[in-house]
């Protein structure tokens, strides 16, 4: 492409991002978009985030870090710098050059995508912002969603890709809670409605990602996301799988998992657990089977492990039957104490979280169930809510039963495994213990 047939938005774009001068827009300032948005105004572009959330939009313009993922230092100086802020008012997309949407993307009842989000934030950009600009959408979705969806959209308007809009899909990799791996250093992939739209995305997030991955079109950059989501809930399918499988056979599924990730290659550890939780692994793999069902191909793998996913829940409970029957005792009548509810360590998300689901079986069955999780103060289980209760020895020495969930690394094993009369393990928490009262999956 020589300048000679840029257009004249095309060349006025890349020359603002790549000074470093654009103004950049970020709609949805939770755990993607702020971590997002504070990332690339640490690069340097002036950063105006919107939500339609009133408590967040004042805590993000007092620079207070309501998304454990930022760094409070980071985040303070941005906003004293006036780097960033953040707006409910939607008419100032009239300022920025580009945008990332960070909205959610959840299934419907019926397990289909809910677009509303993307739509409403869509709805905006349409009416605010002017031609020529760049948007990028970062929120997990079905393969095609950019060009047949989101590019239409904008050609009712009479507006075309690569010329009075830039379109591109970037997909989000942010791991809540991984201290290693942040915004700047994840690679990021990006791609383009057109070379023109990529090559300006590219340029985007250049400056606050120190790798970024083009891929030849949008919708290949949608379907990356969704074949590493897969990845993990297909692998994760098939350690819960062998999980029931060794429990059949009297042999330890941990030992097996612990003995074959010494294999240096060919092999990739996976453990099993309570069953997927969290906003992404148990949904975003519907995105990708209800797209290939319109093509009329059945993703085998994904229902395959999305049955033995939400299988684990209902065996979990199978345990606490189990260890209750040593003592002669029934579901029905017990305590039985949770500890934590969240979907993964030392996270405050609680979205899918198989918790739930363990904790509304038992209750089902009769049991008084209470929890602890210093992350989650309250839940709410089948329409009630549960509030988590300080963990002390004597409540656990007080239970029937004590179910571990969520393996928060601030719990103390040894005390906890002296205080339980009986404890399931579901996360291997206690490795290397070998006390009568545990059970583990
Ligand atoms: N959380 C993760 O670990 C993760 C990882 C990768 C990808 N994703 C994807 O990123 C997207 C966002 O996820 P999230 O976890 O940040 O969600 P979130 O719920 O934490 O944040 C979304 C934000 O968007 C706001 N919002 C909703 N509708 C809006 C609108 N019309 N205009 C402006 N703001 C609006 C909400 O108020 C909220 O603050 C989803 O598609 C998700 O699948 C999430």
């Amino acid at each position: 492409m020589t300048p000679g047939h840029m257009s004249d938005h095309y060349s006025a774009l890349h020359a603002r991002l790549a000074s470093g001068q654009a103004q950049v827009g970020v709609i949805g300032l939770g755990y993607v978009g702020l971590p997002l948005a504070v990332e690339l105004a640490r690069a340097g572009y002036t950063v105006i985030g919107f939500d339609v959330d009133a408590g967040k939009v004042a805590s993000a313009n007092r620079g207070e870090n309501y998304v454990r993922d930022v760094d409070p230092g980071d985040f303070a100086t941005v906003v004293e710098n006036g780097r960033f802020r953040a707006t409910q008012d939607f008419a100032d997309l009239g300022a920025v050059d580009s945008v990332s949407i960070c909205v959610p993307t959840p299934l419907s009842k019926t397990r289909d995508p809910d677009m509303s989000f993307i739509n409403a934030a869509v709805d905006e950009i349409l009416q605010y912002l002017p031609a020529g600009r760049l948007v990028v959408l970062e929120s997990t979705t079905y393969p095609g969603t950019t060009k047949e969806f989101l590019l239409p959209r904008f050609e009712a308007k009479g507006w075309h890709a690569g010329d009075e809009v830039f379109l591109a899909f970037s997909p989000e990799r942010v791991d809540p809670g991984n201290s290693a791996y942040k915004t700047r250093n994840t690679p990021k992939v990006v791609g383009g409605v057109t070379a023109r739209c990529l090559d300006l995305a590219v340029q985007l997030y250049s400056r606050a990602v120190d790798c970024v991955v083009p891929v030849s079109s949008a919708t290949t950059a949608e379907m990356v996301k969704l074949l590493e989501n897969t990845f993990r809930a297909v692998n994760i399918g098939l350690i819960n799988e062998m999980a029931l499988m060794c429990d059949r056979l009297g042999v330890s599924v941990w030992e097996v998992v612990e003995a074959a990730g010494t294999k240096p290659f060919g092999f990739m550890k996976f453990k099993p657990g309570p069953g997927l939780g969290g906003h992404c692994i148990p949904v975003d793999p519907h995105y990708l089977s209800w797209k290939l069902r319109l093509l009329k191909y059945r993703a085998r793998f994904i229902e395959l492990a999305a049955d033995v996913n939400s299988e684990m829940p209902g065996y979990v409970v199978s345990k606490v039957f189990e260890g209750l029957n040593r003592f002669h005792r029934s579901v029905n009548g017990s305590q039985i104490f949770v500890l934590g509810v969240a979907y993964k360590r030392d996270v405050g998300d609680v979205r899918e979280s198989p918790a739930l689901e363990v904790i509304e079986l038992l209750q089902a069955r009769g049991a008084d169930v209470m929890y602890n999780d210093p992350f989650v103060p309250a839940i709410v289980v089948n329409g009630r809510p549960l509030h988590s209760i300080d963990l002390t020895m004597d409540l656990l020495r007080g239970s029937d039963c004590t179910v571990l969930i969520t393996d928060h690394t601030c719990y103390d094993w040894d005390s906890i495994v002296s205080s339980s009369r009986l404890l399931i393990d579901t996360r291997n928490a206690t490795a290397g213990r070998t006390a009568d009262n545990i059970i583990k999956l």
